[in-house]
């Protein structure tokens, strides 16, 4: 089996790390980088933490670029509150000072697709690389093969305002001009950008009953999910009452993958950059606009399916995975219905 290459551009990020485990024990991907991006830290603090996670999974031949610090046009708003000043939960874990990341995301990602041929790109962030990577080398995008972006929502909530998801969020402009490209640029003719959105992120639920499973089978992976999780599930009771954490990010890169984890429907989307919903994906399903389909929207996923796929590959367990358990283990997390009294 030939292994597909991949760009993974991230913004690390608790649930980007994940991803990035994920597919470091993914053997159907050849990474040729990872590009980081201002999203959840600053991109100086995502550079650090994709690199932990490189050592973890001892792959640190695989280079890390930074990109780009600032949103296109809205000033910069992090999500420290969400995921620790560190950008790990506030794990503490000591940076990687053997190798080192490399500057200008942007060209490398422009400089790869010229060179190489059919590479995919994997988003976990905010768009702003990719933006800046098609205003200034859209001839690169001869190189692109697919591209999936972690972000949006089509029926669900958003997790930043009632609307909109916060990779989109943060930088809207950057994530309307990408969609924008999928139905006006040449090298994109006909091609759907794959939207992960909150309609199947939030089914994927990592749970307190999970990472002890994890911590049995693997010790060493238990405590280390662990201690970078720990404030995610804090986060996430006080601020929708889950218990557990909505792992995001993992789940775009099973789905590049495995495409049966997810079912969806191509669709024309466009992304709010203005007023009270901007960040909002405005998804066009019953063809208002009658435009070209540019998104193929992700509407149904398994999480017992994903949970299989992302625990083989990521714990390093002596004994097999048992199904019993793990159907026994994956529930629909207890969500509080919104508090209207
Ligand atoms: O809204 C969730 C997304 O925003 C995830 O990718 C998370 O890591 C943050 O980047
Ligand atoms: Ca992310």
């Amino acid at each position: 089996m030939n292994a597909r290459k991949v760009i993974i551009d991230c913004d690390p990020g608790i649930d980007d790390a994940l991803a990035l485990m994920l597919a470091l024990a993914s053997p159907e991907l050849e990474i040729l980088g990872i590009t980081v991006v201002s999203g959840n830290v600053p991109v100086e603090k995502g550079a650090e933490n994709a690199l932990k996670v490189l050592d973890w999974m001892n792959h640190t031949d695989i280079p890390v670029y930074c990109g780009e610090p600032l949103p296109l046009v809205r000033d910069y708003v992090d999500a420290m509150d969400t995921h620790g000043e560190d950008g790990l939960g506030e794990s503490a874990y000591p940076p990687i000072t053997s190798i080192r990341p490399k500057e200008h995301a942007v060209s490398f990602l422009a400089d790869t697709l010229r060179r190489e041929e059919k590479v995919s790109i994997i988003a976990l962030g905010p768009l702003t690389n990719i933006a800046r990577l098609i205003q200034t080398a859209p001839d690169a995008l001869s190189g692109l093969d697919e591209f999936v972006s972690m972000g949006g929502c089509y029926k669900s909530h958003g997790n930043c305002s009632p609307v909109a998801e916060y990779n989109y969020w943060c930088d809207p402009h950057a994530a309307q001009l990408v969609y924008e490209a999928f139905s006006t640029e040449p090298m994109l003719s006909g091609r759907l950008l794959h939207m992960v959105g909150l309609d199947v992120t939030r089914k994927i639920v990592l749970t307190p009953n999970l990472l002890e499973y994890i911590r049995q089978l693997d010790p060493v992976m238990g405590k280390r999910l662990a201690d970078i999780t720990r404030f995610y599930f804090d986060f996430h009771w006080n601020q929708e009452g889950i218990i557990g954490c909505v792992i995001n990010d993992p789940l775009a890169v099973a789905y590049f993958i495995d495409r049966s984890l997810c079912d969806g429907f191509a669709a024309y989307t466009a992304i709010e950059t203005e007023g009270i919903c901007l960040g909002q994906s405005v998804v066009d399903a019953y063809r208002f606009w009658n435009k070209p389909a540019n998104s193929y929207v992700l509407t149904e996923t398994d999480h017992f399916s994903f949970m299989k796929f992302f625990l083989s590959r990521v714990i390093n367990a002596q004994n097999p995975l048992s199904d019993t358990v793990l159907h026994q283990l994956v529930t629909v997390p207890c969500q509080n219905k919104p508090d209207y009294t």
